[in-house]
């Protein structure tokens, strides 16, 4: 087969890494630069109801996504959810946990932005980065959710205070300078003294953040009372650290025995919940390469009436988003895509986040399903986009260039089979053909009887087929002579990548 010369790039160099069994599994997602963002679109100072309340409405949809679930805290730009110890979401394989979450999450912010802030266009594609962090049991979640809501008290009062001062005259260095050294008594006494206000009495969810869960009501959605008790989900701004709500909500984690604040250790200090947190870095001086894949794509091209076997508008959607991942990350030196996915090869010495892998996975892909949300409306004018689309990441290293051109290969010689198949199959189909009939007839069926059926049956030469559907799309810097300085614009190509393409291209891999 075609592609066997190159299944070792699969063998040898492709591992997914499996969370721990039986630990509670968080997913905490945050905001990238978003205090650009947040200027931009003219947030609200300290706090932004609708900023908030957008981000509480995009973890209610991911309780409704994901049912292992559990619980989510959120505060600012970020957002925790944390799924029930035994999940068996995607067999725990922590690449697909983080980058199926901070996908979702970032589509469902893009789509639903119009409904809280109607009169403000997005200006930018919001995105945002993810960790996945174990807990072991019951006492070390409870122990970290405190740490986030006592990090939301810290900081919810510290801006309260800044930005009051500021509002009143005070200058940013004035006013961070009037705050230093002082404590939360001492916050408090200030925004009641000089602005009258009473801390506690500002607005829950900006003093405690907003959690998620699903609530046992006796209710139904429009509030009549019902017989059977059924499960809501709920947004509420209650206390975490004490045993109050636990006390209340023992369904939701089950009962911890013998709770202790922060394994009994220290009370709310960061760095006990912080010593679970395991990073995993890209080896140094390989080559990384990134490929996203669109989930449930058969669905979403049926939905969006997509053209079988091959929609060139949504080719070229995603041929635009490759191109502007490769301004967003300039690390990125190559990209090569077809069907519903994208690689991309990040340069050997990237420092991006550190080579911090989570980050990696999941900022490319938000920001990939960020530019396809952003630029759907300029590719499918008269499409609404009616589900989100969202995408998975798997990462991968290879210790030197010819390696990578090997899997960029394989992925070639994969679209190049997938894509023969597909349009006898679709060809059959429209000639009159039953699917299953269609799939008997394709079975074990070689290229040259794929090519042959082709031109026999349907007087088609496969050969003359579109170019970006055979080979699929290359994206790569090339030089443009401009007048004075030299600038590298991203061209897209769909041509073989064999000896004499990497022959001319060989500044791909040694552009420094
Ligand atoms: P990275 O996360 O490192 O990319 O940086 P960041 O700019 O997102 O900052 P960080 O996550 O540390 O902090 C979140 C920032 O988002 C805050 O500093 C604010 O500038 C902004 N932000 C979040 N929520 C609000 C809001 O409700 N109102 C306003 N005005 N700003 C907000
Ligand atoms: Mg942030």
């Amino acid at each position: 087969m075609a592609n066997s010369k190159y299944e070792y790039v699969k063998r040898e160099f492709e591992f997914h890494r499996h969370l721990p069994a039986s630990n509670w599994i968080v997913v905490r997602i945050d905001g990238c630069h978003f205090h650009r963002f947040s200027e931009l679109h003219a947030f609200e100072k300290p706090n932004d109801d609708r900023a908030l309340r957008l981000m509480n409405a995009c973890a209610t949809s991911m309780l409704e996504k994901f049912p292992d679930i559990v619980i989510a805290y959120g505060v600012s730009d970020e957002y925790s959810f944390v799924f029930r110890e035994k999940t068996e979401f995607y067999k725990r394989r922590e690449s697909k946990n983080i980058s199926l979450c901070v996908s979702y999450f970032t589509i469902v912010y893009g789509m639903k932005w119009k409904d809280f802030f109607p009169n403000n266009d997005l200006k930018e594609p919001p995105y945002f980065d993810g960790r996945v962090v174990c807990y072991p049991n019951i006492n070390t979640i409870r122990d970290y959710l405190a740490w986030r809501q006592v990090d939301c008290h810290i900081n919810n009062q510290y801006n309260t205070c800044f930005w009051a001062l500021v509002k009143s005259g005070k200058t940013e260095k004035e006013a961070h300078q009037a705050l230093k050294g002082t404590s939360s008594k001492d916050k408090n006494k200030l925004l009641l003294q000089q602005f009258q206000v009473n801390y506690n009495d500002e607005p829950a969810m900006f003093r405690k953040g907003s959690t998620v869960y699903r609530d046992k009501v006796k209710t139904d959605d429009c509030g009549n009372p019902i017989k059977r008790t059924r499960e809501a989900i709920t947004v509420s701004n209650f206390d975490l650290i004490g045993p109050e709500f636990w006390e209340n909500h023992q369904y939701i984690l089950g009962e911890a025995s013998d709770y202790l604040c922060l394994g009994g250790k220290e009370k709310y200090g960061y760095e006990y919940v912080k010593k679970f947190d395991n990073i995993h870095r890209l080896p140094y001086s390989n080559w990384t390469i990134v490929r996203i894949s669109a989930c449930q794509f058969d669905q979403f091209s049926l939905i969006h009436s997509f053209d079988k076997p091959n929609d060139e508008t949504a080719l070229r959607l995603m041929n635009a988003c490759a191109s502007l991942m490769m301004e967003q990350f300039p690390d990125i030196i190559f990209g090569y895509g077809f069907d519903n996915e994208y690689s991309f090869v990040f340069q050997e010495k990237t420092e991006l986040y550190q080579r911090d892998e989570r980050l990696i996975i999941s900022s490319c892909s938000s920001c990939f399903t960020s530019f396809y949300m952003m630029k759907w409306k300029e590719y499918f004018p008269s499409k609404e986009l009616v589900q989100p689309p969202h995408f998975q990441v798997e990462v991968s290293c290879y210790p030197e260039p010819r390696i990578v051109c090997d899997y960029l290969s394989r992925r070639q010689s994969e679209c190049h089979n997938r894509n023969q198949y597909t349009t006898c199959f679709w060809m059959l189909v429209k000639s009159g053909e039953g699917e299953n009939k269609a799939k008997e007839i394709l079975k074990d069926t070689l290229p040259k009887d794929k090519n042959e059926l082709l031109f026999q049956r349907f007087q088609m030469n496969y050969n003359n087929e579109p170019a970006m559907f055979r080979k699929g799309s290359c994206a790569y810097r090339q030089k443009v002579e401009a007048s004075e300085d030299e600038r590298w614009d991203v061209a897209v190509a769909h041509v073989d990548m064999g000896p004499h393409f990497w022959a001319k291209h060989s500044y791909v891999f040694d552009r420094r």
